[in-house]
């Protein structure tokens, strides 16, 4: 949460910082800000809101310069108003600072501070920084080595970087916690929390690691461990296409992003199922002699990847034959896991910098547990730290409701059980060529869900007034009724709750009255009967159907309000399927409702907070 931007180079530094700070809106929308060396000046422009509400905030009262540094916000400590936006400044304004975590010990810090008489302007904990390095200054250090003692007084996660007015030609970082990236382009240094925030124009990078701290200049990175030791460090070439990251076209970038999904399944079919039906995980992984020994798999996710856990049991339970349990990110660490036998973890993120997901990778490897990651950010923090990983290739997704991201994190996992399976010599060659028969039809049927997207624009503007839904699913397609819930939560502000169909009787269908819509995912199947018993019940009692059906299925539609169809396919895959047509559903809601689905309000892409 929160992004990071500096630059130091030829072009005017604000319209480099507003791009970059765009290109990161997608990790905190709350409010954003600048801080520039404006003919040797530190000058400040911040706003509460979005960066188009700084960009007339700079409009009205430009700087310039090429030199600064840049944020924006998804508040953590104090309000989401002008006040509290970054970059902070010290008491002098002359040291300014953007930073991406908490600071846990400020409250401590600031009392001190104020005791020398330091003057605060805002709520936050990042404003201790400027403000310590002000006091060593104070002593008479140098920059360096009042940012290496400032660094030393810190608790909690950080990412942050500092302009300082006496130094014109520097800009100084420090991370341990939250990402940060160095970019190099020609005659250019960028600073930044992820790759899309500087690119075209920086062509390599590196990844600055936890407990790195130094300066960049135009043409360098001079980097330090907390050691004060210079550190060695290699640039690599930035792959990323700038298309991916402007809308093509669509409204909306969740729009595009559900509309990539059947090119995204036929990228990861052909990377991934070689000649013959073997799976291919290219990634460094464990070695086959421990793989087919495995017992047991731990799974640790949080939201959406959470769902696609639960599928991926579901996947390794049925292929592989592996016990799975599937633990929320944030509830891991806290049930103390016991660690015994040949068990793997899981982690499953698509930013690769969810706090709760990197803790509970900590929690494992304390206990000595191997941690595979599937991860849509390869240069990400849980890539780092899990012993390997495997490359989601979703694609950047910037829509801050994941949704290819989720497809892909189910087609991986597939992936993975059948290649376990493979491992363990345990799934007969007739069976694995009809899996992967229906898995390469996967993508067709994705196009042909998409080119029907339009039935489900019309059903919208019944929903604008809603204001509960309901989503019942059973079995592999349970995941699927929470998923579809959360996504039309997240967008559409209609409160929405996913329940396995069996346990619906249990509690919940207290909630149906006439005016809630339940929506219910029906493939063909082991569960059909007892979906179809759901549908009785919530019809006896008035409430509205959704039925996310078989095409061809002769009965669902006809006892339903509102009926989509989705290709024949075994109850294995229908997840993947019958997931589309909810993520349309919540987007098109949210639209119909004057929501902004890119940009939920409360929401940051990645929670990089605990
Ligand atoms: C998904 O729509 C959400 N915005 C959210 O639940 C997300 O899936 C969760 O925060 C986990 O993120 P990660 O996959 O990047 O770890």
């Amino acid at each position: 949460m929160c992004g990071i931007v500096g630059y130091i180079g030829p072009k005017s530094v604000d319209s480099v910082l507003l791009v970059g700070l765009t290109r990161l809106e997608y990790r905190g929308y709350d409010s954003a800000g600048i801080a520039v060396l404006d003919s040797g000046e530190l000058q400040v422009r911040k706003e509460k809101g979005k960066i188009k509400d700084l960009e007339r905030l700079l409009q009205a009262h430009p700087v310039e310069g090429n030199i600064g540094i840049g944020h924006t916000r998804w508040a953590t400590h104090g309000e989401p108003n002008r006040k509290n936006a970054h970059p902070h400044v010290d008491t002098h304004k002359r040291i300014a600072v953007a930073h991406n975590g908490i600071i846990e010990n400020h409250f401590e810090l600031k009392q001190e501070l104020v005791r020398e008489g330091h003057v605060f302007h805002s709520d936050t904990d990042t404003e201790v920084i400027p403000h310590l390095v002000e006091e060593e200054l104070k002593k008479g250090m140098e920059i360096e080595a009042a940012l290496f003692n400032t660094i030393q007084r810190l608790r909690g996660r950080y990412a942050f970087v500092l302009l300082y007015e006496k130094d014109p030609s520097r800009i100084f970082f420090a991370r341990d916690g939250s990402p940060l990236v160095y970019g190099h382009g020609k005659g250019e240094s960028f600073l930044a929390s992820d790759v899309p925030a500087i690119v075209p124009a920086a062509l390599e990078h590196y990844v600055i690691e936890n407990q790195q701290w130094g300066w960049v200049t135009r043409d360098e990175l001079h980097l330090l461990d907390y050691g004060k030791q210079s550190v060695g460090f290699e640039l690599k070439k930035i792959e990323m296409n700038v298309q991916d990251l402007d809308k093509g076209g669509f409204d909306h970038f969740m729009l595009k992003e559900i509309f990539e999904q059947s090119g995204v399944m036929r990228g990861i079919i052909n990377e991934r199922i070689a000649e013959g039906g073997k799976v291919v995980f290219g990634e460094k992984n464990n070695s086959n002699e421990f793989l087919s020994r495995l017992s047991r798999i731990i799974i640790t996710s949080a939201g959406t990847s959470w769902h696609a856990g639960l599928v991926g049991k579901a996947y390794l339970e049925r292929f592989a034959k592996i016990s799975t349990e599937v633990d929320l990110s944030s509830e891991f660490r806290y049930r103390n896991p016991v660690a015994e036998g040949d068990t793997k973890v899981l982690a499953i993120s698509q930013s690769g910098e969810t706090a709760d997901t990197i803790a509970s990778i900590y929690e494992a490897k304390a206990k000595f547990i191997r941690v595979l990651s599937f991860v849509n950010n390869t240069s990400s923090t849980i890539a780092r730290e899990s012993n390997s990983f495997i490359d989601l290739k979703a694609g950047p997704e910037i829509g801050v409701a994941s949704t290819k991201a989720y497809t892909a994190q189910l087609m991986n996992l597939l992936l993975y059980a059948l290649f376990l399976a493979g491992v363990k010599w345990i799934l007969d060659k007739d069976e694995r060529m009809r899996i992967f028969d229906e898995i390469r039809r996967i993508p067709d049927q994705i196009d042909q869900i998409l080119s029907r997207a339009d039935v489900i624009r019309q059903w919208a503007a019944d929903f604008r007034e809603t204001k509960d839904f309901v989503f019942l699913g059973r079995s592999f397609n349970y995941p699927t009724a929470l998923e579809g819930a959360l996504k039309l939560k997240e967008v559409s502000y209609i409160h929405a709750s996913g329940y396995a169909g069996g346990e619906f009787k249990h509690g919940p269908i207290a909630l149906i009255t006439d005016e809630v819509p339940v929506v219910c995912i029906t493939p063909q199947g082991e569960i059909y009967e007892k979906m179809i018993s759901n549908i009785e019940e919530v019809r006896a009692r008035k409430g509205k159907i959704i039925s996310i059906h078989t095409e061809g299925d002769e009965k669902v539609p006809g006892m339903s309000d509102y009926s989509f169809g989705i290709p024949q396919c075994s109850e294995l895959i229908s997840p993947i399927l019958a997931v589309i047509p909810l993520q349309l559903l919540a987007y098109y809601v949210a639209v119909e409702r004057g929501c902004e689905p890119d940009q939920p309000r409360n929401l940051a892409k990645s929670v990089t907070v605990e």
